[in-house]
C-alpha cells in the first residue's frame, strides 16, 4: 500500500538537474510511449498538448495497478480493499493540496475537469451571491468553458457579465480590469494562461485589486497547471481550477481549489451518494467539504493516475519545466514569426506553452490536414475562444502547443511543415 509521505514538492530539487538547462528531454521522452509511433511514415511530433497532454508510462503503470490491485468503492466499505482504494483516493486530493500548495487537503474538491469545476462554482457559489443588476466579471480571452456558466448565471439572476478588454499582443488591459470592478461586481474569473493566445495574466495583481473590493476571483489555471509553478497561498486566490488531463494525468479528472470557509459557506452542487451525512424523506443534511461536493461515485483510478502525473512533474520540477518551456516557446516565436507571410496572434510579453499563428491565404484548417500529412499533430478552429478570434478579426488560428517532451527538431519540423504549406498554396 502507499503511504502519504513524500518529499516537498516543487522545492527545485529535480531528478534531472538544478535548472532548465540541463533539462533532458531525451530521457522525458522516453517515458512516453505514445510518442515513439510514426504517422503517415513520419516520426509523430505533438503539438497539441494544450487540447490534451500525452501520459508518462507512470500515469499509465498507476492506473493499471489500481485495477489490478486496489480497485473497490470508496468511502463506505469496511472491507481492505474499499479501504484501500479510499486511501488512494485521499492521498491524490493530498498530491493535488501540495501541487497547488493549497493549505489543507478539505480545500480541493474532485471534478471532471476545469469545465466542471467552473460550472460548480457558477451554481453555487454565483447561485448565493449573484442577483439582478449584479456583475460578474470576466476577460476577452477567456475559454467558453469560463463564459458559458457564467453567462447561464447571469441569465437566470438578470445579473450582467462585464468583460475587460486585451491589447492587440493579448494581453490584459489592466486599468481596464480594474476598472470594471465596481460595487456591483460579485465574483471575477479569469484565466492564468490563455489557451488560445498562450499569455500569462497578473493574477496574483488582479487578485489584490479585486479583494480590494471585497470581491472574490476564480482562477482558470487549466493552461497553467502544465507549465508554472501554482501556489495558490501566494496567489491569494478563492478558487483555481484545472484538468488532470492536460497536466498528463487521465482524462475524466480534475480538481476545484477553494478556501476553506468559502468552500464551507457554498450550498452543495448535485445531491447523491457520499455527499450527505444523513438522509430522511423529510431532511437530508450534507457531508463536509470537500465531500459535500462529490456527489456519487468519483473517479478513483482517474484521481490515481492524477497523483501519478503531479509526482510526475514534480520530479521533473515544475520550475525546469517553466524554464525548459520558455526556451523552446522563444525559439518557436523567433522561427516561425521569421517565415514570411505568418503572423502570430497573441505576443504577450509573458507567454507560456502556447504558438497561435495564421498564414496569409491559407486557411488554418489547411494548414492543419497539411502538417498532419508530416507526422505534426496540431490544432486548428477558434480553439473555444470565439470571442478572442473576433478581437483579432479572424476565424481561426493553427495553434502549436508545447509540452515537457517537445525539442527545438520538433519546432525545425514545423517551420519546415508550414514552409511545405506555404509551397502547397503558392
Ligand atoms: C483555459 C481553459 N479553460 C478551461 C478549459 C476546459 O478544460 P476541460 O475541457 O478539461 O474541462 C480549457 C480547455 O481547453 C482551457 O484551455
Amino acid at each position: 500500500m502507499t503511504t502519504l509521505a513524500r518529499p516537498p514538492w516543487n522545492s527545485g530539487r529535480t531528478a534531472l538537474g538544478d535548472a532548465g538547462s540541463d533539462f533532458d528531454v531525451e530521457k522525458v521522452r522516453v517515458d512516453f510511449p505514445i510518442l515513439r509511433q510514426k504517422v503517415g511514415g513520419h516520426q509523430l511530433v505533438y503539438l497539441d498538448s494544450a487540447a490534451t497532454s500525452q501520459k508518462p508510462k507512470a500515469v499509465i503503470d498507476a492506473i493499471v495497478q489500481y485495477y489490478e490491485r486496489d480497485n473497490a468503492n470508496i468511502h463506505r466499505g469496511v472491507h481492505h480493499l474499499s479501504q484501500r482504494a479510499t486511501e488512494e483516493f485521499e492521498a491524490a486530493r493530498k498530491s493535488v493540496q501540495i501541487f497547488l500548495h493549497a493549505a489543507q487537503a478539505s480545500e480541493i474538491v474532485f471534478v471532471r475537469g476545469a469545465t466542471e469545476a467552473i460550472n460548480l462554482v457558477a451554481q453555487t457559489y454565483g447561485r448565493v451571491h449573484v442577483g439582478q443588476g449584479d456583475e460578474v466579471l470576466i476577460t476577452a480571452m477567456e475559454h467558453h468553458s469560463n463564459i458559458v456558466p457564467w453567462q447561464m448565471l447571469c441569465e437566470e439572476k438578470r445579473a450582467k457579465l462585464r468583460v475587460a478588454p486585451i491589447n492587440d499582443k493579448g494581453e490584459l488591459i489592466l486599468e481596464e480590469f480594474e476598472r470594471l470592478l465596481t460595487p456591483r461586481t460579485r465574483i471575477v474569473a479569469v484565466s492564468h494562461v490563455s489557451n488560445a493566445l498562450g499569455t500569462i495574466n497578473p493574477v496574483a495583481a488582479m487578485t489584490k485589486m479585486a479583494h480590494a473590493r471585497n470581491i472574490p476571483i476564480l482562477v482558470d489555471g487549466a493552461q497553467a497547471a502544465p507549465h508554472l509553478r501554482v501556489n495558490v497561498q501566494e496567489l491569494d486566490c478563492d478558487f483555481y481550477v484545472f484538468s488532470g488531463h492536460k497536466t498528463y494525468g487521465p482524462t475524466g479528472i480534475g480538481a476545484l481549489y477553494g478556501k476553506l470557509a468559502l468552500l464551507e459557506a457554498m450550498p452543495p452542487y448535485q445531491g447523491g451518494g457520499d455527499m450527505i451525512s444523513s438522509v430522511t424523506f423529510e431532511k437530508t443534511t450534507y457531508n463536509k467539504v470537500p465531500h459535500k461536493f462529490e456527489a456519487g461515485t468519483p473517479d478513483m483510478s482517474g484521481a490515481v493516475g492524477l497523483r501519478a502525473a503531479l509526482e510526475y512533474l514534480d520530479r521533473l520540477g515544475m520550475d525546469n519545466i517553466a524554464a525548459y518551456e520558455h526556451e523552446l516557446l522563444t525559439y518557436a516565436t523567433e522561427r516561425v514569426s521569421a517565415i514570411p507571410g505568418v503572423r502570430l496572434i497573441g505576443t504577450a510579453k509573458e507567454k507560456a506553452g502556447v504558438l497561435s499563428f495564421v498564414i496569409d491565404g491559407v486557411h488554418p484548417h489547411d494548414i492543419g490536414t497539411i502538417l498532419d500529412q508530416e507526422g505534426i499533430a496540431i490544432r486548428t478552429g477558434h480553439h473555444c475562444a470565439q470571442p478572442v478570434m473576433e478581437r483579432f478579426g479572424i476565424d481561426a488560428t493553427a495553434r502549436a502547443s508545447f509540452g515537457v517532451y517537445n525539442t527545438k527538431e520538433e519546432i525545425d519540423a514545423l517551420v519546415r511543415g508550414i514552409q511545405r504549406v506555404q509551397e502547397v498554396f503558392a
